[in-house]
């Protein structure tokens, strides 16, 4: 089937529709909503027999949903209207939320039924909400309307409120009055709902120290009590507040009307004002460790998966610390969301010297993967239980195994960061595991990869496990099984072996050096495209066209294929 995924962005969801839809041999190709010609030229170009809107602001232009099949996908149950859907599910405390698939017509929201999937809702912000379940109720969704798409005897369902199983209603457009807090009146627990009600966007406007800024990546500070509203402490770069019964910590600020509008690190947003705030042991942890048996599992759960220079520099540290316990397996975990996704791209952008910060975060995410790559003592596993990007994919195949949870979806390249070289050993750690044809493919493709994919490629060794639990599981299963096999000693002889090979043939600074003469280019060149692309992507500038790498309809090379217009 041609199918056409309309969305407002690439995101994660539509990322991962493309990579399954194409897997079961659908021919599907991307196009941003920009604007009602640009659509309407699309369709016209690609004669698709399905479009599927992911994730869509504006509602679909009529001229195309009276001649096309147009699914949306809306994160809500059955009956859910309106664009806050998710943000009301968190607020009011949902048990059980979910996706429905439904035909777009005249009324947001309000069309036939092709499928809807339920799943219990979880306590954690919308954006890892949508990351995880509402991606996978809407990959179900999806590909259960495909399916009934080539039923003839499937009629969807009109939206009918007197049905017992339509419980969803219409809500508004969710207003910073409907998040406040208020700090004298409110629970831990209401307090976290408010702002994870709002993360990663819009956030929850407060007022801290009289600054007005908007509050994300919030999380209960357990044993923390004071005067309500009162800021008790720091940790690291997180704030700690206290609510009515307790205390939250708060890692991540935006103060808009500052000099660096967009997210970053909470005291970094609050300088110099809470300079003085004590250090309270036991606060937010952004980088943590234990032991099983004699597996070591390092965890670094960084604010999506974006990496800075300190934080670089303490997980290194951490991993040394982890290398010298008595274990076998190092395992690194990555956060519940995401793995990596390389170095910190609003820390560079708020820099004094951005050029600079660049170099100083490359730098030390290098000698992070240094490290891991010239382990001697231990075997070490990457597991990924959330996506990664660019220098995280690399950095995580720095490892001697990856694993993946199944669904996870990886950005396997750099160039969309304005033609960025990209550093982490990959010209050591990609061609080595894939070979040289692939590395190349694999890096100037620009297209996500799912797990299959990446397996068949050998960029990852393993995926399992549908859900986290049950990747978690496995997990633990197979690192025991690695730590205590009795091939132990013999693989990390071998591995230490090869890596000596190597060492001889090429050693690991000079593919270093020749990757950071590339960045210094990037960095500090003619060529401005890393800092313009990196400002557009910070400050979140909507992109005035789709890609040719996933707008197939738009890619001349292929139009000119007679087979083109052929669904595979
Ligand atoms: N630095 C800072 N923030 C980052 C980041 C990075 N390297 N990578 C992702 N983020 C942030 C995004 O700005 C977004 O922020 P939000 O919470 O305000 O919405 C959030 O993480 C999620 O990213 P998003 O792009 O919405 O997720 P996605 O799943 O749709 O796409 C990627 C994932 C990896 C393709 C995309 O985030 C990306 O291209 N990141 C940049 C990777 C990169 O070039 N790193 C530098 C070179 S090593």
């Amino acid at each position: 089937m041609k199918i056409l995924l309309l969305s407002h962005a690439f995101n994660s969801l539509s990322q991962r529709l493309h990579i399954e839809l194409k897997r079961r041999g659908h021919q599907v190709s991307v196009e941003f909503d920009i604007n009602d010609a640009v659509t309407q030229q699309a369709v016209e170009l690609f004669q698709p027999d399905l479009i599927v809107a992911p994730f869509l602001k504006r509602a679909i232009p009529e001229t195309i949903w009276r001649h096309h099949t147009c699914l949306i996908v809306h994160p809500g149950i059955k009956g859910d209207r309106g664009p806050s859907a998710l943000d009301w599910a968190i607020l009011r405390g949902e048990p059980e939320w979910g996706v429905t698939v439904l035909q777009a017509n005249a009324e947001m929201d309000a069309g036939d039924i092709w499928a809807t999937v339920n799943f219990p809702m979880r306590a954690v912000s919308k954006a890892s909400l949508y990351r995880n379940e509402v991606t996978e109720a809407a990959l179900q969704g999806v590909l259960l309307a495909v399916e009934r798409m080539g039923q003839e005897s499937f009629n969807p369902e009109p939206l009918d409120y007197s049905r017992p199983d339509v419980k969803g209603c219409l809500r508004p457009l969710m207003s910073q009055a409907d998040r406040r807090i208020d700090w004298q009146q409110d629970s831990t627990e209401t307090v976290l709902r408010k702002i994870r009600s709002a993360d990663g966007f819009p956030g929850v406007r407060d007022e801290i120290l009289g600054q007005e800024v908007m509050l994300y990546d919030a999380h209960p500070a357990a044993g923390l009590r004071g005067e309500p509203g009162s800021l008790l402490g720091r940790s690291g770069q997180a704030i700690c507040r206290a609510t009515l019964d307790g205390a939250v910590w708060i890692g991540h600020l935006r103060d808009k009307q500052g000099p660096h509008p967009f997210k970053l690190p909470a005291m970094r947003v609050l300088g110099d004002r809470v300079a003085d705030l004590p250090e309270l042991a036991d606060g937010y942890s952004d980088i943590g460790y234990e032991e099983r048996g004699r597996v070591g599992y390092l965890h670094f759960p960084f604010y999506n998966g974006a990496m800075s220079t300190e934080q670089c520099n303490r997980l290194r540290e951490a991993y040394v610390q982890a290398r010298g316990r008595d274990t076998r397996v190092i395992v690194l975990m990555g956060g519940p969301d995401f793995w990596s996704n390389g170095i910190h791209l609003n820390s560079i952008e708020a820099a004094e010297s951005p050029a600079d910060e660049s170099w100083a975060n490359i730098n030390a995410i290098n000698d992070l993967a240094r490290e891991i790559i010239t382990t001697e003592t231990h075997l070490t596993v990457s597991a990924l239980r959330g996506n990664a990007g660019a220098g995280g994919v690399f950095l995580a195949r720095a490892a001697d195994q990856v694993w993946a949870r199944d669904g996870v979806v990886l950005n396997p390249h750099y160039k969309d960061m304005g033609n960025l070289y990209g550093s982490e050993y990959w010209t050591y750690l990609l061609p080595k595991r894939v070979g040289a044809e692939r590395a190349r493919r694999i890096t100037q493709g620009r297209l996500p990869m799912g797990t299959d994919e990446a397996c068949e490629l050998g960029l990852l060794d393993d995926h399992f496990g549908q859900d986290s639990g049950h990747f978690l599981e496995q997990l633990r299963q197979r690192a025991d099984a690695l730590a205590e096999g009795g091939d132990f000693d013999q693989l990390l002889q071998r591995k230490v072996q090869a890596r000596h090979a190597d060492e001889l043939e090429k050693p690991l600074e000079a593919y270093r050096q020749e990757e950071l003469e590339r960045m210094n280019l990037n960095f500090y060149g003619f060529d401005p495209s890393y800092h313009v692309a990196r400002y557009n992507f910070v400050y979140k500038v909507p992109k005035s066209r789709t890609p040719v790498t996933i707008a197939e309809h738009r890619d001349l090379s292929r139009r000119s294929n007679p087979d083109w217009s052929k669904a595979s």
